[in-house]
């Protein structure tokens, strides 16, 4: 049965490697909501309503797809609301494994009904992550190979306020 399902994360800025993990999900779920939410442990470049701006012009062509903001409160709290009973991450390599799996059993104890569901995109994304993409972009490098030209767009826009 298809269903519907959230794929949350920071996105700072929306990559190729999630877009990867996206259409993965959208072969299994019939509905996908990405969720744009702040992680208290990373100091994101682009505000969520950049993020939100941009994965939007991402994922323009797709049909099952929506872009939402997670502003405050717990994501398991946004699953049940939004009645999602599913959660996507991505995993690219094994170190990622102890975090999601730690987050994964944290959002079973706050909301037993939601099962998380791990996708590993193409091995040609396994090294791109938003954090190096943004390190190499704003040190002038070109990262044209990894992000959507809008997404490049929003990068170059950021560097030249930025300097
Ligand atoms: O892309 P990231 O930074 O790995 O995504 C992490 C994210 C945003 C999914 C996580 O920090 C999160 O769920 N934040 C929302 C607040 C919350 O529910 N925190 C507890 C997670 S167990």
């Amino acid at each position: 049965m298809k269903q519907k399902a959230i794929y949350p994360g920071t996105f700072d800025p929306f990559t190729n490697g999630h877009l990867d993990v996206l259409e993965r999900a959208l072969n299994i779920f019939e509905e996908v909501i990405v969720v744009i939410a702040e992680n208290c442990q990373k100091h994101a470049l682009f505000t969520l309503e950049e993020r939100k701006t941009m994965t939007n012009e991402v994922i323009c062509d797709y049909t099952g797809v929506t872009v939402e903001v997670l502003r405050k409160g717990l994501l398991a709290d946004y699953a049940r609301q939004v009645g999602a009973r599913s959660i996507v991450r991505g995993v690219r390599q094994v170190k990622d494994f102890e975090y999601e799996f730690q987050m994964s059993l944290l959002n079973r104890q706050l909301y037993p009904e939601v099962t998380t569901v791990f996708l590993m995109p193409n091995v040609k994304y396994t090294y791109v992550a938003s954090s190096i993409i943004k390190e190499v972009a704003m040190l002038g490098g070109d990262v044209s190979k990894f992000v959507h030209p809008c997404v490049l767009e929003m990068i170059h826009q950021k560097r030249e306020e930025q300097n």
